[in-house]
């Protein structure tokens, strides 16, 4: 049975944390999904780990809600986010309702996820009253990342810290049912997570948090152009898949691969046409 926002507020109260891993693909979302992880994120990281691209900016809504569609048809029963791309919804209130309802609409998402303080708080307001679940995110926003100095841990002085504290409590009351909080400091987040009712979902923010939320591509080792201080791999997978392909390689290169086990019997040796 698919959890239900109520489900996932809940599990804060119950003191249960909260997985959350992306997924961009049905394959993988089905992994995820049988592995028992609560959350599915169709993250704008699609861009960086699938796409190519240098950063998050350039995502489009079309290239979201193809890969949220996989996302879903991989796993019907997964609580799924749709990350809304940048320029989906800062081009006014209307934008944002209505590119967030195709993430329901048409991809089959549960709720979406925007970044943003205070500024955003009128947008999640009015997604909520569409009846489209809100995800915020806090701190490091990567979408306007160039605005906070780069990559770099936020919150860092306690007037900085203050503005986040009022950011994610203008969020949750606008109706937000839970939040991402990228790179704070572990204490912050622990002091923001007593704060809110609503669940905090930490990526670089410590374990005091709620949740915790990674990019699969970069927990099984997938992605070797860079890896941030708080990423744990708990596989390496690169390096495997790289044997694997070069093998291979190789092998159909020496005609040892396919064997006749990974072949097909006919009627007989069809020799006779040949000559034909
Ligand atoms: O796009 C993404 O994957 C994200 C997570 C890292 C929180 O926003």
């Amino acid at each position: 049975m698919r959890r239900t926002v109520t489900e996932i507020r809940s599990m804060k109260a119950k003191g249960k944390r909260i997985t959350v891993l992306t997924a961009y693909d049905a394959s993988m979302a089905r992994l995820l999904s049988e592995c028992g992880v609560d959350i599915l994120l169709v993250g704008d990281s699609l861009g960086m780990v699938m796409l190519g691209y240098d950063s998050t900016v350039p995502v489009t809504m079309e290239e979201m809600l193809h890969h949220a569609k996989a996302v879903r048809r991989g796993a019907p029963e997964s609580f799924i986010v749709g990350d809304m791309p940048y320029g989906s919804y800062h081009t006014g209130v209307r934008d944002a309702v209505i590119n967030g309802l195709r993430f329901i609409k048409e991809a089959g998402c549960d709720a979406v996820k925007l970044e943003g303080g205070l500024a955003m708080c009128e947008t999640v307001r009015a997604l909520v009253a569409a009846g489209v679940p809100v995800m915020a995110h806090i701190g490091l926003t990567p979408q306007t990342a160039s605005q906070l100095g780069g990559y770099k841990v936020q919150g860092k002085g306690i007037e900085e810290a203050r503005r986040l504290l009022a950011e994610a409590k203008g969020l949750e009351e606008a109706g937000a049912f839970g939040i991402v909080i990228e790179c704070v400091p572990s204490k912050l987040a622990k002091v923001l997570s007593a704060s809110l009712a609503m669940p905090t979902i930490g990526i670089g923010a410590g374990v005091d948090c709620d949740g915790q939320v990674l990019v699969i591509h970069d927990m099984l080792g997938m992605f070797e152009k860079f890896t941030p201080k708080f990423v744990k791999k708990y596989a390496d997978l690169a390096p495997l898949m790289k044997a694997a392909i070069k093998q291979y390689d190789e092998e159909v290169r020496a005609g040892v691969y396919p064997g006749t086990e990974h072949g097909f019997a006919g009627e007989g040796d069809y020799l006779e046409l040949l000559s034909q």
